[in-house]
């Protein structure tokens, strides 16, 4: 059988129209040339496909079948057209990225596995706070936030995918470095250092002390966790931080995390953008990247969000 992909369309057209002039009109083709297409097709199957009955013509049992086969060749190929797109996007393509500070370390080292796996990809990445963060997501500047816990908004897709615990750190010859169970009473009196106001650590620590009805002195507010850990190691004061920010200062015993009743204040990971935001295939690639991969990175130590 010899037959082109232009007929199958066109036959495709007439035996779901079953009218030559509609499908003519369809095909933007004149009726004789979509009468042509037919014939031709006819001649190469050398079985008539159609019967006309008075002015009407209906599909013989060869043209069923062959309906049948065109309609399913006609799916493989929009389907090898979609995937074919999409690879496309993927070689290249650029992905915008917004994390919060203190998703910096462990998003970066993600973004590095990613870069791999995409060697196309550019990726611009912007660390911010929570608030700068939810600003850019709500004007459309990004495709993607990695942050805490999100506001509930209708209009954000929010996807939990790893712990975030934040714990009470100190430098290790701070009084109450060596002691165990440190009932949570005995921060009163403590001086901290903290972060930002408009910082994700920052409510989330505020919150807990009022929930328990702790008042605590801040000694400086700093909107890095670097400044907050150099501080604290200068004996400034304690400091409250996730456990990602700390990995290389507990292996060099630079920082210790207190062991207080209650700590840590358990948070999580989202992945975050706008619901009617048309994530392009990098963006798509990247989060289920995140949702995966992240997961694996980071180990879940249960517990519930505070
Ligand atoms: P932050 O965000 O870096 O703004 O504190 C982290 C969080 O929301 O837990």
């Amino acid at each position: 059988m010899n037959i082109t992909f232009r007929q199958l369309e066109v036959f495709e057209a007439v035996a779901r129209l079953l009218s030559y002039t509609q499908a003519s009109k369809e095909l933007h083709l004149s009726q004789p040339a979509v009468s042509m297409q037919i014939k031709q097709l006819e001649e190469s199957t050398g079985i008539p496909l159609f019967e006309k009955m008075g002015r009407k013509i209906y599909l013989t049992e060869a043209g069923r079948e062959m309906y049948h086969y065109s309609r399913t060749i006609s799916h493989q190929l929009e389907e090898a057209e979609e995937v074919l797109e999409q690879l496309k996007g993927l070689q290249t393509g650029k992905l915008e990225i917004t994390v919060a500070t203190t998703a910096n370390a462990f998003a970066t080292r993600m973004l590095a596995m990613f870069n791999k796996q995409h060697v196309g990809v550019t990726v611009s990445l912007d660390v911010t706070n929570r608030e700068h963060l939810l600003r850019q997501i709500a004007a459309n500047e990004k495709d993607i936030a990695i942050m805490g816990r999100p506001p509930e908004d209708a209009d954000l897709v929010t996807e939990s995918f790893a712990d975030n615990p934040l714990v009470v750190v100190a430098s290790p010859d701070h009084p109450l470095a060596h002691e165990k169970h440190i009932p949570l009473y005995r921060l009163q009196n403590q001086t901290f250092v903290v972060r930002e106001q408009g910082s994700g650590t920052r409510t989330a620590m505020q919150r807990f002390f009022d929930q328990h009805n702790l008042r605590v002195t801040s000694s400086m507010e700093m909107n890095e966790n670097e400044a907050i850990k150099q501080a604290v190691q200068a004996g400034m004061g304690l400091g409250v931080v996730s456990i990602h920010t700390i990995e290389l200062e507990l292996e060099t015993n630079r920082l210790v995390i207190l062991d207080v009743e209650d700590f840590p204040i358990m948070r999580h990971w989202y992945l975050v953008h706008r619901r009617e935001k048309r994530l392009a295939p990098m963006a798509q690639a990247f989060k289920s990247f995140v949702l995966t991969e992240g997961r694996k990175l980071i180990p879940s130590l249960g517990g519930n969000e505070k």
